[in-house]
C-alpha cells in the first residue's frame, strides 16, 4: 500500500506544476470491450486503478474489432477533446503519433524495466522515434478454431488439422442437419477468417508477401485463386442469419451446440469460460489448418492531455497494465496471453499453454506474423482496402478470380 501510495505522490508531485489542485489520478478511457468475457477482464483494471487512488471514467464503444471505437476516438480528437487513454494497437499507435497528438509514457516504463520484460519485436511496436507511446496488455492468437465437444465427439469428428479435413467435416455436420461453421457477417470477422484460410493454405511466406508485403504477385497468384476458394466455400458452411451477428454470439452458438465450429481469435475462449464453459470437455481449441501463428497485441496509448491528474491518471495506468498481477488476473478471463515474459502460466489453460508454446516455437522458425485483420500488419487504409474485398466477395457470388483482380486494384489505389 505504502509503495502504491508514494507512487502516486512522487507521480503528482512530478507533473504538478502551474495547476492548483489535484484530484488525484483520472483516466477516461476509450475501450471496446463489451461482451461477457472482455467486460470481465477489463473490471480486473478499473479495480485495480480504483484501488490505486485512480478515478475510471469509462468511456466503452461497443463493435467487435474496434471499428466503431476508432471512428469514435478520431471524431474525439479532431474536436480537440481526447480521452485520456484508447485502446489503439499496430501501426496505427506510430499513425496517431505522427499526428502529434500521443503523450509519452517513458518515464514509466523507463523505471519499470519494460525493455526487461516485453519480447523485442513487441516493445518495438509501443515505440515511437525511441520514447514509449504505448504500453502493451495482452498476447492474442487469431489463428484459432474452437468446436463444440460434444457435436465432435457425436458425429466422430476429430479437429481438423488441414483444410480438406475442415471441408470433410463441415461436409459430413452438414449432411447431419448441424450448422458447420459459426460466423458473423460483419467486415472484420470476414477478414479474420481470411487470413487464417491465407496463412493455411499459402504457409507463413505467403502470408508475408501478400498481406505484410502487399507484393502484387502473390496477391494475383493461383495460390490466392485458391483462398477464395476456400472462402466459397466457407460461406456455404455458415447460416442463413449470418449476416451483421456480432462475434460473440457466434461464440455463443457453438457454446449452446447451434454450430460446431468458430474460426476467432482466443477472445472467444474468454467468452466460453465466463460463461463457465471448461476447455478440453465442453469446448475444444485447436490452431487453423497450417501452421504458423498469428499474433494480435494489445495496447492503450495515452494522449497528449492537459491536467496534473489526468497525466498522473496515464502514468498509473500504464504502470498498473505492465503488472504482474494484472498481467496474470486480466489475460485468464480475456483468453490471451501475458505480453509480460516473467508470468508463470501454472493457472493458465490448456489452450493458454498451448498459445504460449506455439508462439515460442514460431519466434524460432520465424513463422510469428502479425495479424492483419486486427490491425497488426497494415496501416490503415490498405487494411482496408482488402478487407472491402474479401467482405465483397464472401457476400456474392463473385468468382475468385474476380476477387483476386479486384484486390490486386484496391491494393493499389490504397497508397
Ligand atoms: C481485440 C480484442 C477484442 C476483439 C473483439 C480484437 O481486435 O484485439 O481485444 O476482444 O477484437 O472485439
Amino acid at each position: 500500500m505504502f509503495m502504491k501510495t508514494a507512487f502516486v505522490a512522487v507521480v503528482a508531485a512530478s507533473i504538478l506544476t502551474t495547476s492548483a489542485v489535484f484530484a488525484g489520478p483520472t483516466a477516461e478511457v476509450l475501450h471496446y470491450w463489451t461482451s461477457g468475457g472482455e467486460a470481465k477482464s477489463v473490471a480486473v483494471l478499473q479495480k485495480e486503478f480504483a484501488e490505486n487512488g485512480g478515478t475510471w471514467i469509462d468511456m466503452p464503444v461497443a463493435g467487435g474489432g474496434g471499428d466503431a471505437a476508432m471512428t469514435a476516438l478520431r471524431a474525439r480528437v479532431l474536436s480537440g477533446n481526447p480521452p485520456t487513454a484508447a485502446q489503439i494497437k499496430g501501426p496505427s499507435i506510430q499513425e496517431w503519433y505522427n499526428e502529434g497528438v500521443l503523450a509519452d509514457i517513458s518515464s514509466v516504463a523507463n523505471s519499470e524495466s519494460w525493455d526487461k520484460l516485453i519480447p523485442p519485436a513487441i516493445a518495438k511496436q509501443m515505440k515511437c522515434e525511441g520514447t514509449w507511446c504505448a504500453v502493451p496488455v495482452n498476447v492474442h492468437r487469431v489463428d484459432w478454431i474452437w468446436a463444440n465437444a460434444d457435436i465432435l465427439a457425436k458425429n466422430n469428428i476429430k479437429m481438423p488439422t488441414t483444410w480438406d479435413e475442415f471441408n470433410a467435416a463441415a461436409d459430413k455436420l452438414k449432411a447431419a442437419g448441424i450448422t458447420p461453421l459459426a460466423h458473423g457477417g460483419q467486415a472484420w470477422q470476414d477478414a479474420t477468417v481470411f487470413e487464417t484460410v491465407v496463412l493455411g493454405i499459402g504457409g507463413p511466406d505467403f502470408y508475408r508477401k501478400a498481406l505484410m508485403e502487399l507484393d502484387p504477385a502473390a496477391l494475383k497468384s493461383d495460390t490466392m485463386i485458391k483462398v477464395f476458394d476456400q472462402m466459397r466455400k466457407m460461406r456455404g458452411y455458415v447460416d442463413s442469419n449470418f449476416s451483421g451477428r456480432d462475434w460473440n454470439l457466434a461464440t455463443a452458438m457453438v457454446m449452446n451446440g447451434e454450430a460446431a465450429f468458430q474460426i476467432m481469435g482466443d477472445w472467444a475462449k474468454g467468452e466460453f469460460l465466463a460463461a463457465g464453459k471448461v476447455p478440453g470437455k465442453d469446448f475444444l481449441c485447436g490452431a487453423t489448418p497450417g501452421g504458423g501463428f498469428l499474433y494480435n497485441v494489445d495496447s492503450f496509448a495515452m494522449f497528449d492531455v492537459k491536467g496534473a491528474d489526468k497525466k498522473a491518471g496515464q502514468l498509473l495506468l500504464a504502470k498498473l497494465i505492465m503488472g504482474k498481477n494484472f498481467q496474470k488476473a486480466f489475460n485468464l478471463n480475456k483468453g490471451s496471453i501475458p505480453v509480460r515474459t516473467d508470468v508463470s502460466l501454472d493457472d493458465f489453460d490448456m489452450c493458454a499453454k498451448l498459445s504460449s508454446k506455439d508462439m515460442a516455437a514460431a519466434t524460432a522458425n520465424g513463422t510469428l506474423l502479425p495479424s492483419y485483420a486486427h490491425g497488426m500488419a497494415l496501416r490503415g487504409a490498405q487494411a482496408g482496402a482488402i478487407t472491402d474485398v474479401v467482405t465483397a466477395h464472401f457476400n456474392s457470388d463473385m468468382s475468385s478470380q474476380e476477387a483476386v483482380n479486384e484486390l490486386v486494384k484496391a491494393v493499389a489505389n490504397s497508397y
